[in-house]
């Protein structure tokens, strides 16, 4: 598949694959159009349903993960035309039915529409360089793609406050230090750590990867107690597979487990 505002390719060394999505609209700063969402919708459902990938990583430039959604394509709507649209693209949530881990690895701006992606990714490793923010205030408008949701999920109420009414970015220190993001690293080795998370996640049985994510994600989106009964369910599931037998296996003889995918 050619694309004209990303660029795919398939990264690792072990069996299983990472699949690896950079925004690329460089002299827009990755601002997000409808194209490119669209393309990164098909791309992500491309790696999901591809066997051999086990993980994805999103990433962008070294200037920016990506400035927000494509401001001189929003500027002319009025309520109807945005309200009868949708405005913008159904791609938009499309990362959110994506079953296998994507992680966004951020390098510099991270702005509305930006920091809403990332947000949407699994977890988020940042470049020192990193800025996160909402600044759709400024725009006269308000995020549209849960900013007003998710960044008081990740970084409590009155910090989120603080950043969607300010305005303000904040710089990778600050977000680890608010739980936005998992870890900082220096943004030249950003990339290499990103995919290094990856491919141990690659290393692992795929069934129990896919449900710790969608149990993580019930956590945040749901109650406490259907949660729990929840995950029961699948640890019970679990003791189905070849790749439980396995792994336990080899911690009791003390060798490397070779997981199967079963
Ligand atoms: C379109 C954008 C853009 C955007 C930057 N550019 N952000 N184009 N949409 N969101 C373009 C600029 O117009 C400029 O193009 C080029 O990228 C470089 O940007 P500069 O402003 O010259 O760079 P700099 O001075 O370094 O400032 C970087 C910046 C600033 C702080 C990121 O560009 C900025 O504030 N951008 C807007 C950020 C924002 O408001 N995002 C929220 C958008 S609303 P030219 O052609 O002039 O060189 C949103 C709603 C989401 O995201 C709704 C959910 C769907």
């Amino acid at each position: 598949m050619t694309y004209q505002c990303i660029i795919t390719a398939v990264e690792g060394q072990g069996e299983r694959k990472t699949g690896l999505i950079t925004l690329n609209r460089p002299k827009q700063l990755n601002a997000l159009n409808d194209q490119l969402m669209d393309e990164l919708g098909q791309a992500l459902l491309a790696f999901d349903a591809d066997d051999a990938i086990g993980c994805i990583v999103l990433t962008g430039s070294e200037r920016a993960f990506a400035a927000g959604a494509d401001i001189p394509t929003m500027q002319p709507h009025s309520f109807i035309s945005a309200f009868k649209s949708g405005l913008i693209s159904k791609n938009w949530e499309t990362i959110l039915q994506v079953r296998k881990p994507v992680i966004a690895a951020v390098a510099g701006f991270a702005l509305g529409g930006g920091c809403e992606l990332a947000m949407m990714c699994d977890f988020i490793i940042a470049a020192d360089s990193a800025k996160f923010g909402q600044p759709e205030i400024k725009l006269g408008i308000i995020p549209g793609a849960g900013g007003t949701q998710r960044l008081p999920r990740a970084i409590s109420k009155s910090k989120a406050m603080d950043m969607l009414l300010t305005a303000r970015m904040m710089d990778a220190v600050e977000a680890e230090r608010a739980g936005l993001v998992s870890r900082v690293v220096p943004a030249e080795a950003l990339l290499t750590e990103a995919l290094a998370a990856a491919e141990a996640i690659n290393s692992f049985s795929g069934p129990s990867v896919m449900l710790i994510k969608e149990l993580v994600n019930l956590a945040y989106q749901g109650p406490l107690k259907d949660g729990v009964a929840v995950e029961r369910r699948y640890f019970h599931a679990l003791f189905g597979t070849e790749d439980q037998r396995e792994g336990m296996d080899a911690f009791i003889n003390k060798r490397k487990p070779e997981f199967t995918q079963r």
